[in-house]
């Protein structure tokens, strides 16, 4: 590990870990296709030309509606009439919806949010009877329901918002939120994600859109957490001069490239994600369908032979490489298949943006880096918990590990800006991390302004302080 623990007396210092010539340099366009007139006729007069932003949420910052047909099978009662009031068309909100602390309904919740892998398909799917949809694609609104009070879940995405705007930020010019169904994933290839893939089609849309309605600009994406790995497979799946003429700059909060050790904890005991009240056995089981969360397992590239989790119960000792032995010995063996023909060979391979990246990551927080399990097995939960450095959820090691390997390439450029003591949900809200994400895009802008071939970092070497 190159980063060393951040000294915990300095307030937010940027690391440039790798940085080389500037990309846009060598590739031709400047901009997308601008609609006529910089989309002047459609936004008010603003003093500053600003490249829009496209804020892409981690997982439980999305959110997610479902309506249930009449395949639909309800488990009890309550599920069959819950919930009471529906909106039109018969919607509701699946993801977040509070009554999930309810203990009956959190049966119906977890049964809703079920996937199934069809193997002849090779490919996942709702459980039968529930349709799901992601409501205001575009728009920031739909990631700003939460209440950052709440201290729930990525509610924060609301303070992120809300900073830009104060910024000079405006929602709908060139401002936007690109929400997904953060229970589905992407595969390796060969493998069909219909709807990983429709969000990454559409993600490109918007973008175009943003950079048109915006005089051609390019657009800054926002990333946090699982929506860095999303935006990063976006981009690397485009071809150089689309990514050039739309995309300025990828910048990614908390984004866990080699996934995380607790996930694993995840799959053997529950996760609550912090909210109050709810049994994580009986979410358990609903958690271990999702797609996105065997992508989150700790990647072999990353986490290589270290032992990341003990059973005594079983006398094994897994690392990222036994992946599909621990799916096995947890009672997950339907994960098995799905895990190793589609996932794994996702994670093998981290490609590269194409595009500049500036990854922000919080350090210093104690985060799970092993667990060890008693003769009680798996369902005992864990005995012991060994943490080690992170942002609380993701390991350091998965954080900047990975893009070390994007320096080989000299037309990549990555800045990795470190922030102590700063959480994996922290990143969007805390006043150190909402300081130097503005200060990165008041630097696109304020270049944008000037000449943007100006740019020119490739004599830069490693700096800590
Ligand atoms: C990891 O384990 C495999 C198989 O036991 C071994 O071949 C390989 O050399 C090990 N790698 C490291 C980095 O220790
Ligand atoms: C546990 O495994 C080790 C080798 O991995 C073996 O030597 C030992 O006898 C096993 N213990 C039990 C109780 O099975
Ligand atoms: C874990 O993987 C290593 C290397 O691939 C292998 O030697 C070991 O037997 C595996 N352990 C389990 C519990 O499957
Ligand atoms: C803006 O331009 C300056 C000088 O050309 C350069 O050093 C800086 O890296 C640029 N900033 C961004 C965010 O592109
Ligand atoms: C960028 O830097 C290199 C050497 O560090 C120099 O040769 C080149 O002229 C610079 N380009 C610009 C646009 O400043």
């Amino acid at each position: 590990m190159v980063v060393g623990r951040p000294s915990s007396s300095s307030v937010a210092r940027a690391v440039v870990l790798l940085a080389a010539a500037m990309l846009l340099s060598t590739l031709s366009p400047c901009c997308c296709a601008s609609a006529g007139g910089g989309g002047g006729a459609r936004r008010r007069e603003k003093q500053q030309q600003l490249h829009p932003v496209i804020l892409i949420p981690g997982a439980g910052g999305n959110q997610l509606e479902a309506r249930l047909t009449e395949e639909y099978a309800p488990s009890s009662l309550a599920c069959r009439v819950w919930p009471v009031v529906r909106g039109r068309g018969g919607w509701f909100r699946l993801w977040f919806d509070p009554s999930v602390v309810v203990a009956p309904l959190t049966r119906c919740f977890a049964d809703r949010m079920t996937l199934f892998y069809d193997s002849v398909a090779d490919d996942y799917r709702n459980a039968p009877g529930v349709e799901t949809r992601v409501s205001d694609f575009g728009s920031t609104s739909t990631l700003r329901y939460l209440d950052p009070n709440l201290k729930l879940l990525t509610g924060y995405m609301n303070v992120l918002a809300s900073t830009l705007e104060k910024a000079g930020y405006e929602e709908g010019f060139d401002l936007f939120g690109a929400p997904y169904d953060f229970r589905y994933g992407l595969a390796g290839p060969g493998h069909p994600s219909r709807v990983g893939s429709a969000y990454l089609e559409r993600l490109r849309k918007l973008v175009e859109s943003a950079c048109a309605a915006n005089g051609g600009r390019p657009a800054i994406l926002v990333a946090h957490s699982l929506g860095g790995l999303y935006a990063l497979q976006m981009v690397a799946r485009s071809p150089p001069a689309w990514r050039a003429a739309n995309v300025k700059r990828l910048v990614t909060l908390s984004a866990p490239w080699g996934g995380s050790v607790q996930e694993m904890l995840t799959f053997a005991s529950g996760n609550t994600l912090g909210v109050p009240f709810v049994d994580a056995s009986l979410i358990r089981d609903e958690q271990r369908t999702a797609e996105s969360n065997l992508w989150l397992l700790p990647a072999p590239r990353v986490f290589g032979n270290t032992t990341l989790v003990v059973s005594r119960h079983h006398n094994r000792s897994y690392s990222a490489k036994n992946m599909t032995q621990f799916l096995r010995d947890i009672g997950f063996a339907e994960g098995v298949e799905p895990y190793r023909e589609r996932i794994r060979p996702l994670v093998e391979v981290l490609p590269e943006p194409g595009v500049p990246v500036t990854c922000l990551v919080g350090t210093g927080v104690d985060t799970v880096e092993s667990l060890v399990y008693g003769e009680g097995g798996f369902e005992a939960g864990p005995e012991k918990v060994v943490y080690g450095d992170g942002d609380g959820t993701v390991n350091l090691d998965s954080l900047v590990g990975p893009i070390k390997a994007w320096s080989d390439s000299p037309e990549q450029v990555v800045e990795v800006v470190e922030l102590p003591e700063v959480s994996h949900s922290g990143i969007l809200k805390d006043k150190s991390a909402l300081d130097q994400i503005l200060r990165i895009i008041d630097a696109i802008n304020l270049n944008a302004t000037t000449s943007s071939s100006s740019i020119n970092r490739s004599s830069q070497d490693v700096l800590y302080n």
